[in-house]
C-alpha cells in the first residue's frame, strides 16, 4: 500500500478516512482486550487501536510488535474514545488498525528513542541513526536544511552562483593544521584538504564570476571544542567591485532572511557595529555576547598608587589591572566558589583572581585593607558597585586580564541568569589590526589570512610598522560566537609581495606556495571581497543548542574520530604500498 499521510499529520479533518501510514513502534501499551500502539515517523505519533473483539487478527499481530518494529498501517481514522490527549499534536484521533504489516522487527535499541533519554554522547554518536530517530535531533537537521534553502534563495535571487571548487587540493593557510592526503599517481606528494576555498574564490573573480557562492565543506586539524569540528560547513561568498559595507549589507539581507524563513523573526537592520579595539576593552574579546552587561571596567589610573603589589606590580610590568561587577551576586558565591573560577581562569594564564564584596557602604574582603576610604569609594563609583554585587579583579598582561575576565564574565552571565536566550544579537566587528606578533613563533601572523587588503594609507606601513597595520576586515558576532569573518582583499602584487614580506615569507617561499596567486595578480585581478560564515555554529545558535554536533548529522567526538564506522582506521598494507608509504611507530 502507498503511503497516504505521515502519523503527525492526522487531525479531527480526517475522521472517517481510510489511511495508511508508515512508521517505527514508539510504544505499545497492552490492556488485554486492547492494543495501543504509539507510531512514529518524522512528523510525529498518531496511536493505532486493536481491539481483540472486533479485529482479532490485527490484534494478534499487533500483540507481537515491539519498539521500534517497522510497521505498515491502514484503518479508519476515528475520534479516540476517551479524552484527547493534550500533549499529542494527534492526541483527538487515533487509527482503527484495519491491516498490519510487520516490515520489519527491531531489537531492544541501545539507545532510548526519546528525548528525555539521558544517554552518553558516545553512545549517541556511536549509534547516531538511532540518535537521530529523536523528534529533538530531527527537528535539528531538518531546521539546518530550511537555513541552506533560505541561503541559496536569497543568494541565487542576488546573482550569485553555485560553483564547486576542488577538495583535493593545495594547502591554504588559514592557522589550522592540514589534513593531507597522499598521492598514488605522484608518489611521495599530497594534497591537502582545504581549509577553505580562500584562494580559489579569489581566482573566480579573477575569472570574471563577479559573484560566488557555495556551501562548502572545509577541513583542518586543530583542537576541538563545542563550536570546532575537524570538518564543518562554511557558507562561503566571494563578490568583485563591492565595498565593504556592501558586502556586508549583502550578508545582513542573507542573515535576515535566514531569520524570517526559519525564526520567523525580523531583525533590525544594520546590525551594530563594534571595533576591534572596543571589542576588546569593554569585553575581553573580538566576539563579545552582548545580551548582558558586566562590561571589563580598567582600573589602572584608579590603583596605581595604592598599597597592594598585585595589582601595582602588575601596572609597572606594562599590564593591567580590570575588574568586571557581578550584580547583586554577593551573597549567591561563597569563598569557597570564588576559589573555584580562580581555578577556572587559571587555563587562560592567571595568576589568581582578587575579589571584594559591598556590604552596605563598604568592601569587605580579604584585599579590601589594601584600600583607604577615599580609594574605596572611588573605586566603588568606577564599577558602579551597590550593597550585595561582587567585584572580581585580574592584574596581569593585557591578554591574560582579557582572556580571564571575558571567561568569567561569559561564566556568571549564565550562572545569574542575565542571557535572555529569545535574543539574538548580531554585531559586526570592524576596524581589525592586519597582524598579530606570535611570540612563539617570533612572527607576525595574519589575524584573519594573508590575503587581507590592509587599509590604503597604512600599506607603507607594513614593512616598518607592521603591528599598526589596520585590515579591510570584519567578523560578524552572534550572541558571543564568531559566526564569519571576511574582508576586503588584495588585488595588486605588490601590496601582495609586501604582505608575505611582513609575515616572513622570503620571496622564494612566497613564489614556491602562491606563484600561482602572483602570477594571476599580474593579469588584471579586479577589486574584490567577500565572506564566509560557519553555517554549524548558525544552526547550533538557531537550534538554542550549544554543541555544533547537535546540528551535524554525523559529526566526530572530541577526538576527532567517527566512533560509528571507527574512522580514523588502519589500512591494509596493499593500499599503504601502492601509495608508497610506510608507518614507522614513533619511540616512546
Ligand atoms: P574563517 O577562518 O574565519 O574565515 O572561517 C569562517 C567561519 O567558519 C567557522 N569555522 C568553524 N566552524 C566549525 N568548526 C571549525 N573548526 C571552524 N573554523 C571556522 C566560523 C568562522 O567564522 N576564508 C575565510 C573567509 C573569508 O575571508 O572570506 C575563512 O575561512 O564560524
Ligand atoms: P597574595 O598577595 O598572593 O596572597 O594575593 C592576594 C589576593 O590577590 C588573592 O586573593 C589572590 O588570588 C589575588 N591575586 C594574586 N595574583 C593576582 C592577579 N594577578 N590578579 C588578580 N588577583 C590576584
Amino acid at each position: 500500500m502507498e503511503r497516504t499521510n505521515y502519523c503527525g499529520q492526522l487531525n479531527a479533518q480526517n475522521i472517517g478516512e481510510t489511511v495508511t501510514v508508515k512508521g517505527w513502534v514508539q510504544r505499545r501499551r497492552d490492556l488485554g482486550n486492547l492494543i495501543f500502539i504509539n507510531l512514529r515517523d518524522r512528523s510525529g505519533i498518531v496511536q493505532i487501536v486493536f481491539d481483540k473483539e472486533t479485529q482479532k487478527a490485527q490484534w494478534e499481530i499487533a500483540d507481537t510488535c515491539r519498539s521500534e518494529y517497522v510497521l505498515e498501517i491502514t484503518g479508519k481514522v476515528q475520534r479516540r474514545a476517551g479524552a484527547a490527549n493534550e500533549n499529542m499534536k494527534t492526541g483527538e484521533i487515533e487509527i482503527v488498525a484495519q491491516e498490519i504489516t510487520i516490515l520489519n522487527t527491531a531489537k531492544t535499541t541501545p539507545i532510548e528513542i526519546s528525548d528525555d533519554a539521558r544517554v552518553s554522547d558516545e553512545l549517541r554518536l556511536k549509534y547516531r541513526y538511532l540518535d537521530l530517530r529523536r523528534p529533538k535531533m530531527y527537528h535539528n537537521i531538518a531546521m539546518r536544511a530550511q537555513i541552506t534553502h533560505a541561503i541559496r534563495t536569497y543568494l541565487n535571487e542576488n546573482g550569485f552562483l553555485d560553483i564547486e571548487t576542488p577538495y583535493l587540493a593545495k594547502s591554504t593557510p588559514e592557522g589550522a593544521r592540514d589534513y593531507l592526503v597522499p598521492s598514488r599517481v605522484h608518489q611521495g606528494e599530497f594534497y591537502a584538504l582545504p581549509q577553505s576555498p580562500q584562494l580559489m574564490k579569489q581566482l573566480l573573480m579573477a575569472a570574471g564570476v563577479d559573484r560566488y557562492y557555495q556551501i562548502v565543506r572545509c577541513f583542518r586539524d586543530e583542537d576541538l571544542r563545542g563550536d570546532r569540528q575537524p570538518e564543518f560547513t562554511q557558507v562561503d561568498l566571494e563578490t568583485s567591485f563591492l565595498s565593504a559595507q556592501e558586502i556586508q549589507t549583502y550578508t545582513e539581507g542573507l542573515i535576515a532572511k535566514v531569520m524570517k524563513d526559519v525564526k520567523g523573526i525580523d531583525v533590525q537592520l544594520p546590525f551594530a557595529r563594534m571595533s576591534y579595539d572596543e571589542a576588546m576593552n569593554r569585553y575581553g574579546c573580538d566576539k563579545p555576547d552582548t545580551r548582558f552587561g558586566m562590561e571589563l571596567i580598567n582600573l589602572n589610573d584608579l590603583v596605581k598608587d595604592v598599597d597592594f603589589k598585585v595589582f601595582t606590580q602588575a601596572i609597572e610590568q606594562g599590564g593591567q589591572v580590570k575588574a568586571i561587577n557581578a550584580k547583586g551576586a554577593a551573597d549567591k558565591y561563597s569563598r569557597k566558589d570564588i576559589e573555584g573560577m580562580q581555578e577556572h581562569i587559571k587555563q587562560f594564564g592567571a595568576r589568581g583572581l582578587a575579589w571584594l564584596k559591598v556590604e552596605g557602604e563598604q568592601l569587605k574582603g580579604p584585599i579590601a585593607k589594601f584600600f583607604n576610604e577615599t580609594e574605596q569609594q572611588s573605586l566603588m563609583t568606577a564599577l558602579d558597585a551597590q550593597c550585595g554585587d561582587l567585584l572580581l579583579f585580574v592584574a596581569d598582561k593585557k591578554s591574560v586580564v582579557a582572556a580571564s575576565l571575558d571567561a568569567l564574565r561569559r561564566r556568571l552571565g549564565k550562572e545569574l541568569g542575565l542571557i535572555d536566550n529569545e535574543q539574538y544579537n548580531f554585531l559586526w566587528i570592524v576596524d581589525w589590526p592586519l597582524l598579530e606578533y606570535d611570540e612563539e613563533q617570533g612572527r607576525y601572523t595574519a589575524m584573519h589570512h594573508p590575503f587581507t587588503l590592509p587599509n590604503q594609507e597604512d600599506i607603507a606601513k607594513l614593512a616598518t610598522d607592521p603591528q599598526d597595520v589596520r585590515a579591510q576586515a570584519y567578523d560578524i558576532v552572534l550572541n558571543g560566537y564568531e559566526l564569519g569573518g571576511g574582508s576586503l582583499r588584495i588585488y595588486k602584487r605588490d601590496v601582495q609581495e609586501a604582505m608575505f614580506a611582513a609575515l616572513g615569507f622570503t620571496k622564494e617561499s612566497a613564489q614556491e606556495q602562491f606563484g600561482f596567486l602572483l602570477e594571476a595578480l599580474d593579469y588584471g585581478f579586479p577589486p574584490h571581497g567577500g565572506l564566509a560564515l560557519g553555517l554549524d555554529r548558525f544552526a547550533m545558535l538557531l537550534a538554542g543548542e550549544d554543541n555544533i554536533r547537535e546540528v551535524i548529522a554525523f559529526p566526530k567526538n572530541s577526538r576527532a574520530m567517527d566512533v560509528m564506522t571507527s574512522a580514523p582506521s588502519h589500512v591494509s598494507n596493499k593500499q599503504l604500498e601502492e601509495l608508497d608509504l610506510a608507518i614507522i611507530p614513533q619511540e616512546k
